[in-house]
C-alpha cells in the first residue's frame, strides 16, 4: 500500500510555531518518525507540506494518477483550509481515495471556527487532539480498511 501523507498551510512551522499547542517537534521530525512507521508496516509514503490550496489540489490529483492500480490512500492535515476549503474537500471527493482527516491540537477545545470542517464529510474519519500519534493512527486506520 502507498500512502500520501500531506500537510497543509503553517503546518511547515511546526517546531516553533505555538510550541504549547502543536508541540516542539519539527515537520522533518513528523514526516521522519511517519514514514518509519509506515516502513515497519509494509507501507511506502509520500510526504508533501504546501502552504498553497492549489498545490495541495495539484498534489491530491497527481498522487491519484501516480497510484491507479494499487491500494492507497491518504492521510492529511489541511491546517486552517479544514476549515473552509471547499477546493481540498472537492479534490479529495474527486479522486475517492480513503483519506483520513489528522489535526495534531484539539480543534473542538479550542476556538468555534476550528469546530467546523469542511473536509470530514468526504473523509473515512478524523484524528484531533493526539498530537503527532494521530498521523500514526490514521497509518493503521488505513491499512485497517485494506487487509
Ligand atoms: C490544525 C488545527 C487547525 O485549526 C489549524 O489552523 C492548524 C493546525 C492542527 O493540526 O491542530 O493549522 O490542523
Amino acid at each position: 500500500m502507498h500512502i500520501a501523507i500531506i500537510n497543509g498551510v503553517n503546518l511547515n512551522l511546526l517546531g516553533t510555531r505555538e510550541p504549547a499547542v502543536y508541540g516542539n517537534g519539527t515537520l522533518a521530525d513528523l514526516e521522519a518518525a511517519t514514514t518509519a512507521y509506515a516502513t515497519q508496516k509494509g507501507i511506502t509514503t509520500t510526504c508533501f507540506q504546501s502552504n498553497h490550496e492549489g498545490a495541495l489540489v495539484d498534489f491530491i490529483h497527481q498522487f491519484y494518477i501516480n497510484s491507479l492500480g494499487q491500494p492507497a490512500g491518504m492521510v492529511i492535515n489541511p491546517g486552517a483550509y479544514t476549515h473552509y476549503s471547499y477546493a481540498l474537500r472537492d479534490a479529495i471527493a474527486a479522486v475517492g481515495l480513503p483519506t483520513i482527516e489528522v489535526h495534531i491540537s484539539n480543534v473542538h477545545a479550542r476556538e468555534a471556527f476550528r469546530h467546523h470542517s469542511v473536509i470530514a464529510p468526504v473523509c473515512r474519519g478524523q484524528i484531533c487532539g493526539l498530537g503527532k500519534l494521530g498521523y500514526l493512527l490514521a497509518i493503521d486506520a488505513l491499512l485497517a480498511d485494506k487487509v
